[in-house]
């Protein structure tokens, strides 16, 4: 696992940005797996000024999102459809037909979800998976003690997600108790995957992700067993790493050596 620790939010944010753009620059048909959520805002913006700025083109790309709620249709406000056209795919050049988003608004989840793996699958698998972390460890939607193999399904979201998110929803608006999430088995196959943390709130959960033992009631620590993840964080979020210098170090060495 490749850990890169930057001063700021923003600089980890731009890096994230640059890694995303330098992928695409390699493969402009390049199958990309986004997240929603506050710890991918940044990116976004980073993205979209470089499209604004002509310096990249997201015409080829197709985009999976790891998770929607369970019972919001596309247009609603708290939608994660609504929120990846507001943040992102409405400011750049993509084809919306290529953004996929879980489709939770029809009853039958379990044709959808299954349509969800086939999908990905046809297109090649994903480039590269784009992840926030909860602060109880999960990935997508996949909550402590989630199946480390599972596949994209409906997950009842834990109290901890719903308080966590409850700051994106009115007070007299319903909020969902159900989403289908990509598994943690979908998420694994992605060929690398990039988790942003950010912020001081963040730090328990990245030390876990990093140096904790890996197991399914902190579904991020999955992630050590990835050939190919980076996890990016600003210096807050770092702060609970055990081994702070030696990843400083040893970025350091990878900006020599393999850059
Ligand atoms: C969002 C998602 C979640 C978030 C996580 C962190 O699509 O899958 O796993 O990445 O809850 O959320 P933020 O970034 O808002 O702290």
């Amino acid at each position: 696992m490749r850990v890169v620790i930057l001063p700021t939010e923003q600089e980890a944010s731009d890096f994230a940005a640059d890694f995303i753009e330098k992928l695409i620059i390699d493969k402009e048909n390049a199958v990309l797996g986004l997240a929603t959520g506050s710890s991918v805002l940044l990116t976004y913006e980073a993205l979209i000024k470089k499209y604004q700025s002509g310096k990249m083109s997201f015409k080829n790309i197709t985009t999976f999102n790891l998770d929607e709620y369970v019972g919001l249709k596309p247009h609603h406000i708290q939608s994660y459809r609504h929120y990846m056209n507001r943040k992102l795919f409405n400011h750049i050049d993509i084809d919306q037909k290529k953004t996929y988003i879980p489709e939770c608004f029809n009853k039958d989840y379990e044709l959808s979800c299954e349509n969800y793996e086939s999908t990905i699958k046809s297109l090649g698998g994903i480039d590269i998976q784009v992840l926030g972390i909860g602060t109880n460890g999960h990935i997508g939607f996949n909550e402590p003690t989630s199946s480390l193999s599972s596949r994209t399904r409906v997950k009842t979201l834990t109290q901890n997600t719903i308080e966590n998110n409850s700051r994106f929803f009115k007070d007299n608006e319903t909020q969902p108790s159900l989403a289908i999430t990509m598994g943690i088995g979908t998420i694994m196959d992605a060929k690398q995957i990039l988790l942003l943390g950010l912020g001081k709130h963040k730090s328990k959960a990245i030390a876990e992700v990093i140096e904790g033992p890996v197991s399914s009631f902190f579904p991020g620590s999955i992630l050590q067993q990835h050939k190919n993840a980076i996890v990016v964080v600003d210096k807050h979020a770092a702060s609970d790493l055990k081994l702070y210098d030696y990843y400083i170090h040893t970025e350091k060495m990878h900006q020599k050596y393999m850059c």
